[in-house]
């Protein structure tokens, strides 16, 4: 475990709010945007997002919408560049797009072709990791777009829901798990 994570830990995990019954009944929601208003907290997720991949990536993919903040502050931290993967119909040249499944319907998300060098190595950021449905798609993007996926970083996992399972193949990790 490097200091990052720990002090990290410290800081991030009292400044999420928990939010009973929303959505909808029963879920136990897990705001991070009091972490982001905290800037200690804040800057200490973003290094500790990228700690563990040092070295081993060029770019920070940042997943719309919370994955943006995450990128944007990573970014600024170690100087990599940040590839935009956006929802669906956002983007104004031409994408590689891909779909995926949510509890009900589907959503997609989009990036710009040809926005990063061939070849390079991408770290994906989200907030959370819940079915591993949406960084998988940008997984898949990564991928399709002649890059490499270096791995994926979140704040939190929701553990049980088969998301690490379905990203089998992918470095993944995640500061908090729950
Ligand atoms: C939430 C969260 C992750 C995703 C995790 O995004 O920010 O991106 O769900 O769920 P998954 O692992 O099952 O795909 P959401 O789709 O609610 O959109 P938002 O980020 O734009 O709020
Ligand atoms: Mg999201």
């Amino acid at each position: 475990m490097s200091v990052n994570e720990t002090e990290a830990r410290a800081l991030v995990e009292p400044r999420i709010a928990l939010i009973p019954d929303f959505p909808e009944p029963g879920v136990l929601f897990r705001d991070l945007t009091p972490v982001f208003a905290d800037g200690p907290a804040f800057r200490a997720l973003a290094a500790a997002l990228t700690a563990p991949f040092e070295g081993r990536f060029d770019d920070l993919g940042g997943v719309e919408a919370r994955g943006f903040l995450l990128a944007g502050a990573a970014s600024a931290l170690c100087g990599a560049g940040v590839l935009t993967v956006r929802k669906t119909g956002k983007l104004p040249r031409a994408v590689l797009s891909e779909s995926y499944a949510l509890e009900y319907g589907m959503a997609g998300l989009e990036v710009h072709e040809g926005e990063l060098q061939p070849g390079a190595r991408v770290l994906i950021l989200d907030d959370v990791l819940a079915t591993g449905g949406t960084v998988g798609a940008a997984a898949r993007l990564v991928e399709r777009a002649g890059w490499q996926v270096a791995g994926i970083a979140v704040a939190l996992e929701l553990t049980g829901l088969g998301g690490r399972e379905r990203l089998a193949g992918y470095e993944v990790y995640s500061l908090l798990q729950y």
